[in-house]
């Protein structure tokens, strides 16, 4: 049995549905999300569901996707409906419990693996920490891409490192990954050369102005920055020294539009027990300065003020 309008009008319709719900700003992006969905319910791939737009969508595959469309209505995000995100050109699994990890957040991981591959002591051997990992997004874009980076991921929430595990296990690194629980960096027990953080930095009072996707839907713990939306940078800050290497290390933040310079202040203000410290600011695709990166210790050929590594 099939159903009487064919595919093509069936992701118009629903595309348009989406448009009136407020859950797509055009209807570009509308009718990817249909396709996306219809794909999910008929368990197809989302090339072939308009490639013949004469069929009519048997009433079992219409019937899962209309569940689909109504859960996207209700505003939630698409990733946590499929199940999947794509990000850094690898696929994650994703669920409630863990941040849907974000295009912008691609540039931290840029400039993680331009220290590690630039220096000739990290090309070695490295260990980085992933604090406050949540689907182990950056972790895992890392070790795929630096093999022999040792790397610690630390989440203080328990679903989300559900989701870490589950990612790691999907892309085999195990034996590079070692997951932790807790607050920031106090799970550690050995010196870190790249400290990485993807901290909550949204402004208490501005969550309510987020989307509903991400209100209703996302963790506050993974959103949620505080007063000002710095409040974790000033905790991770002062934990930092201790857990730093004492040679050659780096300090690699991501930050909201407009925070760079205040949390590169919380951050030096804790640092300045280390050396040759250098300090650079990356922008991310929509030019917003996104990522600063603190390296302390740094001296380019190896050596670190106390002499050679
Ligand atoms: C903005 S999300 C980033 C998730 C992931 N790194 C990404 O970029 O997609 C922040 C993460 O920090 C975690 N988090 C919040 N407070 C924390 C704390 N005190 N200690 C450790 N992790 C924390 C949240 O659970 C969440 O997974």
């Amino acid at each position: 049995m099939s159903s009487t309008k064919n595919i093509r009008k069936t992701i118009h319709d629903s595309a348009q549905m989406l448009i009136d719900a407020y859950c797509a700003e055009n209807m570009d992006d509308a009718r990817l999300e249909s396709e996306l969905l219809y794909a999910c319910a008929a368990e197809i791939d989302r090339v072939n569901v308009i490639a013949d737009g004469n069929y009519n969508p048997k009433v079992k595959d219409l019937t899962k996707f209309e569940l689909l469309l109504d859960r996207r209505i209700n505003h939630e995000p698409l990733a946590y409906i499929l199940g999947h995100k794509e990000f850094y050109n690898l696929d994650f699994l994703i669920g409630p419990g863990a941040l849907i990890p974000r295009p912008e957040t691609e540039t931290i991981v840029d400039v993680v693996l331009n220290t590690i591959h630039e220096h000739p002591q990290f090309n070695q051997e490295v260990t980085v920490a992933d604090i406050g990992t949540g689907s182990g997004a950056i972790a895992i874009a890392i070790g795929m891409h630096a093999p022999h980076a040792k790397i610690f991921a630390i989440d203080k929430s328990n679903e989300a490192l559900i989701w870490a595990k589950k990612n790691i296990e999907k892309h085999k690194l195990q034996k590079q990954i070692t997951l932790l629980h807790g607050d920031l960096l106090q799970p550690l027990n050995v010196p870190i050369d790249i400290v990485i953080a993807n901290l909550p930095y949204i402004p208490a009072d501005e969550l309510q102005s987020l989307p509903k996707e991400i209100i209703k839907h996302e963790p506050d713990l993974a959103v949620n920055g505080g007063i000002d939306g710095l409040e974790l940078y000033r905790d991770f800050s002062r934990q930092l020294p201790q857990h730093l290497s004492k040679k050659n290390n780096s300090v690699i933040v991501e930050v909201g539009a407009g925070q760079i310079i205040f949390v590169q202040e919380i951050l030096l203000e804790n640092l300045s027990s280390f050396n040759n410290t250098q300090i650079q600011i990356h922008r991310d695709l929509r030019k917003i300065r996104r990522v600063l990166e603190i390296r302390n210790n740094y001296l380019p050929d190896g050596q670190t003020p106390e002499g050679r590594v």
